[in-house]
């Protein structure tokens, strides 16, 4: 394994945790690399489910140290909420380290995105409304707040105050809306920073010792591929790079650190919120895939939707992430059907699209240029090896990694962690 980035393949909801939680029993080090509490984690063990949406998976296992890099967004609340969760279900996060370079999300954030959000009216990206994107705004315009900053009062007044100057007129002249008061997001910060302390590490320092020292560390990935703020549906992504340069920058190691990069994917492929989807099924299929796969939000609820493989999208993920290997999740979900699509390329007027266009308005007009399998129509969900997957299955599998150019090496037909086996050569 050594180091090992997990990337979603698709847009999000993948199954990453479930594959990150995998290899955390053998890992050192867990560490997250972009995003913050927009993302979504369900473990399931047993008959025990841990929804986590900003500690890393691996803070179940003692041998694990959980790591938070500089490239998330922090919301302290919720992070000392999720550790007094974990606390209350008998696991100990007083291991976490947190990158002091992260920076916080402020509740001007989260009141922006969500105020935003209902100005866009139909042009809404379908945030998650966490103050995710106003904090990157704040980062990369320079106005951002960091963990350390948490730590040096007069500098965390001084910036708490120039953004509020600002941030409050935004909100009450453009809308509508109650100026936020500087003296109580102080107080409730630095109780916040009081109470993360021990925590605030040098989190590059502490990666990079542990790959020099040959351990085991897996670099957690949140979001998926086609919602890169570089290389996805862009505007309708998140604000980070959830692709494998988002692993060097969000944690500050180099690309010859890196020994693999594992792209996670779903058998068919799914997405929450606005924005364009080629294999999209507004029909019974998708609404069976809905409900047949549980997809519904871990943080927002909402329905997801839901739509044949894209393989053009994979192939385009494995580029633009460098995806070395693939792990195929929910197989068991496409068990209900008789005949499963997989779309190779897109069409749009005379044109075929073999690669992922570069001009996005093709996603939105273009017809996906389907090949069809003959599906399997038997409960495989039982099943805890490749070989002993109905014979149209391990096809299927063969296909996919055919069209995605990289080995399948883990394949998923379940929740629980015994239903995700290697898939043998
Ligand atoms: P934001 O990250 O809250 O700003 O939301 C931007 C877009 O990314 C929206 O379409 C969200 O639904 C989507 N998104 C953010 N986090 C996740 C995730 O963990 N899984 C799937 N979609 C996500």
């Amino acid at each position: 394994m050594p180091a090992t980035i997990v990337i979603g393949a698709q847009w999000g909801d993948e199954g990453k945790g479930k594959i990150a939680n995998l290899l955390a029993r053998d890992a050192d080090v867990v560490v997250r690399y972009q995003g913050g509490n927009n993302a979504g984690h369900t473990i399931v063990i047993g008959d025990e489910v841990f929804a986590l949406s900003l500690v890393p998976s691996g803070v179940i296992y003692p041998n694990v140290i959980p790591v938070i890099g500089n490239g998330c967004v922090i919301d302290p609340k919720v992070l000392l909420e999720e550790m007094a969760t974990l606390r209350h279900r008998g696991i100990d996060p007083s291991g976490l380290k947190i990158s002091g370079n992260a920076h916080v999300i402020m509740p001007y954030h989260r009141k922006l995105d969500a105020v935003r959000e209902r100005f866009l009216g139909k042009n809404q990206i379908g945030t998650t409304k966490r103050g995710i994107g106003p904090a990157y705004l704040d980062k990369f315009s320079r106005d951002g707040i960091r963990i350390q900053d948490l730590y040096d009062p007069k500098i965390f007044h001084n910036k708490l105050n120039t953004a509020l100057r600002e941030k409050n007129q935004i909100l009450t002249k453009i809308y509508n809306q109650l100026p936020f008061d500087s003296a109580a997001i102080s107080e409730e910060y630095l109780e916040y920073a009081a109470r993360l302390s021990d925590h605030v590490a040098d989190a590059s320092l502490l990666v990079w010792q542990a790959i020099r020292d040959g351990k085991n560390v897996v670099f957690e990935g949140a979001q998926g591929t086609l919602l890169d703020i570089d290389h996805g549906t862009y505007p309708f992504v998140t604000s980070s790079n959830p692709t494998s340069g988002g692993a060097l920058t969000g944690v500050g190691v180099g690309p010859k650190d890196i020994d693999a990069v594992l792209g996670i994917a779903k058998a068919y492929i799914s997405r929450v919120g606005s924005g364009p989807f080629p294999t999209e099924l507004d029909d019974d299929i998708g609404s069976a895939m809905v409900e047949v796969g549980g997809e519904f939000g871990t943080v927002t609820g909402r329905r997801r939707r839901c739509g044949w493989l894209d393989a053009v999208a994979l192939r385009y993920s494995v580029r633009v992430s460098g995806i070395t290997e693939l792990a195929l999740m929910k197989l068991d979900v496409l068990s209900e059907f008789a005949m499963i699509r997989i779309a190779t390329a897109y069409r749009s007027g005379d044109t075929e699209y073999p690669d992922f266009p570069r001009q996005q308005r093709v996603l939105y007009e273009c017809e996906p240029v389907y090949e069809d399998h003959p599906g399997w129509q038997t409960d495989i969900s039982g099943v805890r090896s490749f070989n002993d997957l109905p014979a149209a299955a391990q096809s299927y599998v063969r296909r996919v990694e055919e069209l995605a150019g990289v080995p399948v090496t883990m394949v998923s037909v379940g929740p629980d962690r015994a239903a995700t086996f290697e898939v043998g050569r």
